[in-house]
């Protein structure tokens, strides 16, 4: 099929290759012409694993082209998915204007039947913004030609996202076009082994549900988080609570980590425009504003552990951070818990030595202008005479480090774990003072 995409961030690049890797003929646009030329150069403008050998061996298809042209990019695919950005706003709510100019664009410019597909994550109503959108622009060049506006949203982890698009849980596909749901199951046919997976909604259902999903994850962790907070308070360990729950098939493991919060580019925004929709719609989400409250108070809970042990006044101390990234396998620093954490740490006059196996260009950019943040080579370099180690990401490199090392290279052995990675007892044996995330100081397993 012939497919257009507007927008190549992470949503956008991912569809559109991984639709083109399907067999289809992808049209990726972009207004960024600087995106464009990486793609156009062979490389990409995120870290995502296997998307760039899957890019590379598409565009060598020629199944796969970049395009800041946005005539020729409506021109091409019958199918134009939307994957622009959603910004909050300062209130909270998404910003449409990307989604909406995208759509403008394409009632502007096409000349036969198209779906309009909506990736971006938007507020429940933003379909029939969409199609007003489209109309008009069509109103305004007197144009009669037939449309459809689908809702798709997306479930991809950073990450992961390459294998969550081709091996997805499910499917939902919102709208009431009959020709174009029938597109959209030709399309994702053959990313589907079993039929139950597409799951056809009207459009509200269908983007209410990309809401609720991430809600419901978000809430998960901050409910965990403020557990752990009083496992350490009862003398219980949250990570042994968490397999004693997790095995009542009802509650299942995922998602009950505790740790220093939640980040990234969805579960902030999401929860914070779920929270805003329900206010502007009468409804008080209670649950979820707590679940964001509680997010904001966990991204503290390191420094407030730090402070425990150094004193309110850091000045004259040196601590070494593993982990930038608001999560593992991303560069994205976006809502990560490491930017407030620093900033916490540094504002009480401490020094850092920071490393990160991939998000450190990106951590320099964001964070340019924070003071004693000095980015290093490796995990060896970020302890050398450090008062401390702190760890807020869990990347699998720092999973079995050498500990020996953290002794020798450490002033005093001083481990604060925030996303609770070493046994607390191995730590003891080790002779390193270790604080984990409610984890109890006599482990019991
Ligand atoms: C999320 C959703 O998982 C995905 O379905 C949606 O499409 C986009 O938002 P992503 O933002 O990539 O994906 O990250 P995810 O892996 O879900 O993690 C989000 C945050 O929660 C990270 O900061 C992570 O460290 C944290 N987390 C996750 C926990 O603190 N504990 C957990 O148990 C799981």
């Amino acid at each position: 099929m012939k497919i257009t995409v507007i927008g190549t961030g992470y949503v956008g690049l991912v569809t559109g290759t991984c639709l083109a890797e399907m067999g289809n003929h992808v049209m990726c646009l972009d207004v960024d012409e600087k995106k464009i030329r990486i793609l156009e150069e062979g490389g990409i403008p995120i870290h995502e694993p296997g998307l760039l050998e899957m890019v590379t061996r598409n565009r060598a298809a020629g199944r796969l082209q970049f395009t800041t042209d946005v005539i020729k990019a409506v021109n091409h695919g019958t199918l134009q998915f939307i994957g622009v950005g959603t910004p909050p706003d300062e209130d909270g709510s998404a910003d449409l204007q990307y989604v909406l100019a995208a759509a403008r664009n394409v009632g502007k410019h096409m000349t036969d039947y198209k779906v309009v597909i909506n990736k971006s994550t938007v507020p429940v109503g933003t379909g029939d913004k969409v199609r007003a959108a489209v109309a008009e622009e069509l109103k305004k060049r007197g144009s009669d030609v037939e449309f459809a506006v689908v809702s798709n949203p997306e479930f991809l982890k950073e990450g992961a996202a390459v294998e969550d698009f081709m091996r997805p849980d499910r499917i939902v596909v919102g709208g009431d076009d009959e020709r174009a749901i029938l597109l959209m199951r030709a399309l994702y046919s053959p990313f589907i082994r079993n039929h139950d997976r597409l799951l056809v909604m009207d459009i509200k259902s269908a983007e209410f549900t990309k809401y609720a999903a991430n809600s419901m994850l978000a809430t998960r962790i901050s409910f965990m988080n403020e557990l752990a907070l009083l496992s350490e308070k009862v003398g219980a360990d949250i990570e042994l609570v968490r397999k004693g729950i997790g095995s009542d098939p009802r509650i299942g493991y995922h998602f009950l980590y505790a740790g220093a919060g939640y980040g990234g580019s969805c579960f902030p925004k999401d929860v914070k425009a779920l929270v805003k929709t329900a206010s502007q719609n009468g409804v008080e989400l209670q649950v979820l504003q707590a679940v964001e409250a509680a997010n904001e108070r966990q991204k503290h809970v390191l420094v407030d552990k730090v402070v425990a042990r150094f004193g309110e006044d850091l000045t004259g101390r040196t601590f070494a951070i593993w982990g930038l990234a608001f999560k593992p396998n991303t560069d994205d620093m976006r809502e990560a818990p490491s930017r407030v954490i620093i900033g916490e740490l540094v504002r009480r006059g401490a020094k850092l030595r920071a490393y990160d196996p991939v998000a450190m260009p990106e951590a320099q950019r964001v964070m340019s202008d924070v003071k004693n943040l000095t980015f290093v080579d490796g995990q060896a370099q970020a302890l050398e005479g450090a008062d401390a180690l702190v760890v807020i990401t869990e990347w699998k490199e720092f999973k079995s480090p050498d500990f020996d090392l953290i002794k020798s290279s450490l002033k005093q052995p001083v481990v604060i774990d925030g996303r609770n990675l070493y046994d607390p007892q191995l730590m003891s044996t080790l002779g390193i003072e270790y604080t984990g995330i409610g984890r109890s100081a006599k482990p019991k397993s």
